[in-house]
């Protein structure tokens, strides 16, 4: 099975990809966790570029995340899949249709588009969005932000309803989860909507 994690820097998504791979580790799962951008060499060095370089052009930034994707996908995702483990990613396509397609206004279907292309159309089994109100996201980024945090607030606002925009239009695939909730409040409905499913 595919999961993947989404969500505002600050959201939780993180945490919660950790505490979901030790729960199915302990379940006996061969469990594959990674993240983007990066999870791979080429993607830790475009990670490098776009997070802590100088100006990126947004159709520049989308085609690397997405360039990144496509080389995490063929060396890592796929092959997991298809030897039978459970993969759980932290950030994936629907990451790039919110912040470059929605945010940056490149548009949700060009982008969509895009990365559909570049992971050969292989998109996740189930999807958790962490939502939290806007608002409160600073107070929770506790280090120096990256070139992407360092946006405004109303950009960050444009990504989250992006992200719920792709919530509305794959009810199937995207839970959305309250990221206020205590963590393990949440992590219990994850492993939850896992077991519902399987
Ligand atoms: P992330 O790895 O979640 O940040 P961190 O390691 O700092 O917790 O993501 C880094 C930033 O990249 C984040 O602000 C969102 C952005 N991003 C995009 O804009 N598009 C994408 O496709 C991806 C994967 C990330």
């Amino acid at each position: 099975m595919f999961i993947t994690f989404e969500g505002l820097d600050g959201s939780g998504k993180s945490t919660q990809a950790e505490l979901l791979r030790s729960r199915l580790e302990a379940d006996g799962e061969d469990v594959v966790s990674t993240r983007e951008p990066g999870g791979t060499e080429l993607g830790e060095k475009i990670r490098d570029l776009v997070l802590h370089g100088g100006h990126v052009t947004p159709w520049a930034e989308a085609l690397l995340y997405a360039a990144a994707r496509a080389q995490h996908v063929d060396e890592v995702i796929a092959p997991a899949l298809e030897r039978g483990a459970s993969v759980i990613c932290d950030r994936y396509v629907d990451s790039s249709v919110a912040y470059q397609g929605v945010a940056r206004g490149l548009g949700l279907e060009r982008v969509l588009d895009l990365n559909l292309a570049a992971v050969g159309g292989l998109m996740p089994d189930r999807t958790f969005l962490l939502a939290l109100d806007v608002v409160r996201l600073p107070e929770r980024l506790r280090r120096e932000p990256d070139r992407l945090e360092r946006e405004s607030g109303d950009f960050h606002a444009r990504a989250d309803a992006g992200y719920r925009e792709l919530a509305a239009r794959f009810p199937e695939r995207i839970v959305v989860l309250d990221g206020a909730l205590p963590a393990e409040t949440i992590a219990e409905e994850v492993y939850g909507a896992l077991r519902v499913r399987s």
